[in-house]
């Protein structure tokens, strides 16, 4: 660790959760217009293990772990994410037009349960001025994922024609583009995770696009629809799943249910890593997958890697653990690796299932 960050939280966890989201933006926007002390913070934090270096879907990813979609909706903090050792950096969710999302509050921290619970419900700046954020520092040393959604005002039966312009927009300039169909916070928006919508989704992107395109599904579909609404994805094009979403299993926190929106973190450890296996089970081999939920300390994401998981993204676990927490996990994997005799990263993936 760089300094003992649980003084700061303590400190962050005074102020509304959305207020202390601002504030770390505005910091990591400042180091990042002060080169060296980025530089400096890049040196202190980035993993240096060549074993966790590998190539997906034409990409070259320094070391596994990923900041998942909603951190960086709008695009403002790539470079300052890089220099906390990211592997990758998923920008988003972004929706055609800008929109404020719902009313605040709408983020809500369980400090016992280490967990959040957002309703966030798409707040961005649109798919335009991100892009062109984007496009100032593209083509980046680490990949960058565009993470699209829907405007809420759409209707599902004209959702396609969003995510439609959302690939025409973000192509040339993402590395790897993400359909999010699973947000609890737009209404109907997970109605849309169906295998005839999902095909259809996938043959309208392949039509514009080579690009890795994913999958990003909720961890609240039955296990058997997701892996029938996955494997029709892949037959349709898509170059892989992101499992999972937040949860709107409310039984997992007391008097959640009032709040609505997705729950993360802690709460939702064992629920994302009971679904992502029987998945990896019918796809590892097939495809590539990532794996979000819950990974809030080593030991989950070696479990997830291990279960077929190429790539693993965080969100909770960074607020819970500060910026250190991407080296912990990285320097965490690496050893796991050395002591159970493997010799890069490509060999762990999926070890458990082979
Ligand atoms: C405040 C907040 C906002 C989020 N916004 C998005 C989003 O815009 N798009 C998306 O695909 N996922 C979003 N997520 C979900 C995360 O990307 C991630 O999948 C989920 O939080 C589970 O991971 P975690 O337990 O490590 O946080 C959001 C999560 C949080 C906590």
């Amino acid at each position: 660790m760089i300094f003992d960050y649980s003084a700061l939280r303590n400190l962050l966890f005074k102020l509304p959760p959305e207020t202390a989201h601002s504030l770390a933006e505005l910091c990591l926007r400042g180091a990042a217009q002060t080169p060296f002390l980025l530089a400096a913070i890049a040196k202190r934090l980035a993993s240096r293990d060549p074993s966790l270096k590998q190539t997906l879907c034409g990409l070259t990813f320094n070391n596994p772990i990923g900041i998942a979609a909603g951190f960086d909706k709008n695009a403002t903090m790539i470079k300052p994410l890089a220099a906390l050792g990211f592997g990758f950096v998923e920008v988003g969710t972004l929706t055609p037009k800008p929109q404020l999302g719902a009313a605040k509050p709408r983020l809500w921290r369980h400090i016992e349960q280490k967990s959040l619970q957002n309703a966030m419900g798409f707040n961005n700046d649109g798919l335009e001025a991100a892009i062109r954020r984007v496009e100032k520092i593209a083509p980046f040393v680490i990949p960058i994922g565009v993470n699209l959604g829907k405007n809420k005002t759409t209707l599902n039966k004209e959702a396609i024609d969003d995510y439609r312009v959302g690939v025409a927009r973000a192509e040339a300039t993402a590395d790897y583009l993400v359909f999010n169909l699973s947000s609890p916070n737009t209404p109907d928006l997970r109605d849309l995770q169906n295998e005839s919508f999902v095909r259809e989704l996938f043959v309208m992107a392949r039509s514009i696009t080579q690009k890795p395109i994913f999958l990003k599904i909720a961890p609240d579909l039955p296990v058997g629809d997701a892996i029938k609404v996955s494997a029709g994805a892949i037959e349709s094009g898509a170059s892989g799943i992101i499992a999972a979403n937040t949860t709107n299993d409310y039984s997992r926190i007391e008097g959640s249910d009032k709040n609505g929106g997705g729950l993360s973190g802690a709460v939702l450890t064992d629920k994302s890593r009971e679904f992502f296996k029987p998945i990896a089970k019918e796809l590892f081999g097939k495809t590539t997958l990532i794996a979000s939920g819950g990974i809030m300390s080593v030991g989950e994401a070696w479990a997830r890697i291990k279960a077929g998981a190429s790539l693993a993204q965080i969100y909770t676990g960074l607020i819970y653990e500060g910026a250190g927490f991407v080296k912990t996990i990285n320097d965490g994997v690496s050893a796991a690796m050395k002591s159970e005799g493997f010799n890069s990263i490509g060999e762990a993936i999926g070890s458990d299932i082979r």
